[in-house]
Parts: C-alpha cells; sequence; structure tokens
C-alpha cells in the first residue's frame, strides 16, 4: 500500500464533522484505493466527543483509513498534513455582533496559518469550510508566507450545487444536464449564482429558463438565502450538504474535474474580471492536476456587474475590518 494521504480536519466533532469524516475514510475523498490517515483538530473541551467519533470510525473498519490522531495542538495535528479541511469556527452567539464573529474567529484562522505554514507538507492544500469562510481563508493565507498563495480556497460549492438543484428543478432536468454554473463573489447573502453562462443540455440556462423576474426574484435569492432557510427549518445549519460540497470541491481540486464543464471555488483573486486583487472571492474555475485555473473571457453584462460587485464590495469590508483588527498585514 502507498504512504497514507494525511487529511487534517479542524472542527471534527462538530456537526459537519460528524459526515465529512466518514465520507473521506470511506474514500470519497481521494478514492478508495488511496490510503488516508486523518488528523483532527478540536478544542479541548471537545475531545472527549471526538473520542466517541472516532470510536465509531474504528467500527465501520474502513479499508482505506490508515490511522487516526486526534489533538488540541494544531501545530501537532498538521504535521505533515497534505489536505486540511479547516471547518471548525466560533458561531455566531446570541448577541454578537458581524465584527465580534470577524474576531473570534481572526484569532482561530491565525494561528491555524501559522501552524500549517510552520508544520504542513510541502504539497498541501487548504479548504475553509468555516465561516465566514472567505475572510478565514484570507487570514490564514495571509498568516502562512510560506506557502504558496493558490493553495488557499473557500467553499462556495455548497452554493454552486444548491444552483444546479434549483435550476433542474425549474427546467424539469436532471442535476447531470447543466453544467457551467458559476457562483461569484462571498459565501455570503450577496453572492451571486449567475446563470447567464450556465447551459441545460447544452443550451444557455437563462435562455432556457426564458423568465427573469424567475431569475432575478426567485433563483438568486433562494439560493443565496439557503442557508437561513435551513437553520430556520433544522434549528442548526447545514450539515451533511455542507460536508458533500466540501468532498465534491477538494476532490476535485486535487483529482481534476470534468471535461468541458467548470466549478465554483473561492480563491485568492488575481483581479480577473475586475475582482480587487488578494481577496478571496468565488469564481469558475477549471481544475487539473492538483491546481485551478480561473476561467477566463466570459462576458459580463450590467446585470452580473452590479451584482459581482456588490459582493465584492463586502468581501474588501472584510478584509478592511480583519485588517483594523491586525489579522492580516
Ligand atoms: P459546529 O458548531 O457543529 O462544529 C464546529 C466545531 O468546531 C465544534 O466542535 C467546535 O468545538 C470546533 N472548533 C471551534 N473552534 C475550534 C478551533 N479553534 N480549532 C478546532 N476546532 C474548533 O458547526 P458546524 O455545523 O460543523 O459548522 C462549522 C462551520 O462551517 C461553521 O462556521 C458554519 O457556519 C460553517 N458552514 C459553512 C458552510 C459553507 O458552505 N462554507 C456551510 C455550512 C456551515
Ligand atoms: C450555509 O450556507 O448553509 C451556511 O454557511 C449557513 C451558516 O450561516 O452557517
Amino acid at each position: 500500500m502507498s504512504t497514507p494521504v494525511k487529511v487534517a480536519v479542524t472542527g471534527a466533532a462538530g456537526q459537519i464533522g460528524y459526515s465529512l469524516l466518514f465520507r473521506i475514510a470511506s474514500g470519497e475523498l481521494l478514492g478508495k484505493d488511496t490510503p488516508v490517515e486523518l488528523r483532527l483538530l478540536e478544542i479541548t473541551p471537545a475531545l472527549k466527543a471526538l473520542e466517541g467519533v472516532v470510536m465509531e470510525l474504528d467500527d465501520c473498519a474502513f479499508p482505506a483509513l490508515a490511522g487516526v490522531q486526534i489533538g488540541d495542538d494544531p501545530d501537532v495535528v498538521f504535521d505533515g498534513a497534505n489536505v486540511a479541511l479547516l471547518v471548525g469556527a466560533r458561531p455566531r452567539t446570541k448577541g454578537m455582533e458581524r465584527g465580534d464573529l470577524l474576531e473570534a474567529n481572526g484569532a482561530i484562522f491565525t494561528a491555524q496559518g501559522r501552524a500549517l505554514n510552520d508544520h504542513a507538507a510541502d504539497d498541501v492544500r487548504i479548504t475553509v469550510t468555516g465561516n465566514p469562510a472567505n475572510t478565514n481563508a484570507l487570514i490564514a493565507m495571509s498568516n502562512a508566507p510560506d506557502i504558496p498563495t493558490e493553495r488557499f480556497s473557500a467553499l462556495t460549492r455548497l452554493d454552486h450545487n444548491r444552483a444546479i438543484a434549483q435550476l433542474a428543478a425549474k427546467v424539469g432536468a436532471p442535476v447531470t444536464d447543466i453544467r457551467r454554473m458559476t457562483i461569484w463573489g462571498n459565501h455570503s447573502a450577496t453572492q451571486y449564482p449567475d446563470l447567464f453562462h450556465a447551459e441545460v443540455g447544452g443550451r444557455n440556462a437563462a435562455e432556457a429558463v426564458g423568465d427573469q423576474s424567475w431569475l432575478e426574484n426567485t433563483f438568486i435569492p433562494t439560493v443565496a438565502k439557503r442557508g437561513a432557510a435551513i437553520i430556520e427549518a433544522r434549528g442548526s445549519s447545514s450539515a451533511a450538504s455542507a460536508a458533500s460540497a466540501t468532498i465534491d470541491h477538494t476532490r476535485d481540486w486535487l483529482l481534476g474535474s470534468a471535461q468541458d464543464d467548470w466549478v465554483s471555488m473561492a480563491v485568492r483573486s488575481d483581479g480577473s474580471y475586475g475582482v480587487a486583487e488578494g481577496l478571496i472571492s468565488s469564481f469558475p474555475v477549471t481544475t487539473a492536476g492538483g491546481g485551478y485555473e480561473i476561467v477566463q473571457g466570459l462576458e459580463i453584462d450590467d446585470f452580473s456587474r452590479a451584482r459581482i460587485d456588490a459582493s465584492v464590495a463586502e468581501l474588501a469590508e472584510e478584509r478592511d475590518a480583519v485588517t483594523k483588527l491586525g489579522l492580516i498585514g
């Protein structure tokens, strides 16, 4: 058997972790023939619960699971990590302002960025799921000067998958008929799910829908506010779907995505499409060989431009807020 790939997961005893770990261990991230060693990080009070999750992982007797280590010290848990899935974050609690959340999570992601910088493997790839995901990724990246910036990403694949599902239901097509969906901007209510470049069975999706009012007043808000709708219905935030999207995002990044299609990933902007360089913003990307490229040359009309700009403006505000807090240089 080949050397196991070390996959670190933070917030491993949380809701998303409870779905994510079993899917990684069963081979859905890297394939059933690739051995995986799980490195699980939690805060000290959650370690006991995490021990219980590890008992359950043992009890599945997954053939690809070569080992599990748990701990509360990122320097130890991230040692030699090839993949880091940063899920753990402080949830917003009653009376907390957005700035308080940025500050609380900023402390987590500065420390984890430094620990990855000093201890992760040279080929490490990092996916941030914990909210506010884009800005947390920016903080981690800014605190890891030795890791190439293109190794940091944040999750907008859940939004991408939600957009595919909504469009498929509207036009009565299977999800497999839908290609070239794009989420632009922030993983927040300002995100812009773009139907103008998407396709249904090879046909332009906006034309196939043929209903600008649905696109504007139903599709975009449904996708953008889906996280809140799930919290309202379930009493807690999306977990299995977030874990599934974290797998989709990271698997496609590591192993490549379908030919003639693209996926949405929040990555460091190189200035493409007028998105300020350095922000972690969602783009359409193609992936191959463990890398990604932002799809170039898409025409952006005024409708799309205004929505992309609004979401990017929010990202710039978040960056300015964490800069003021001294979390990024
Ligand atoms: P949860 O509260 O169930 O679990 C989070 C876990 O993180 C907890 O077990 C907690 O102890 C742990 N944690 C906190 N600080 C930590 C630290 N410094 N190091 C390691 N672990 C730490 O939350 P959840 O439902 O699993 O969600 C996790 C995060 O993912 C939240 O921020 C949530 O908002 C976010 N989320 C993102 C998306 C997305 O699409 N990007 C979707 C759903 C949820
Ligand atoms: C989601 O999109 O489901 C989550 O990011 C919502 C949240 O605020 O946790």
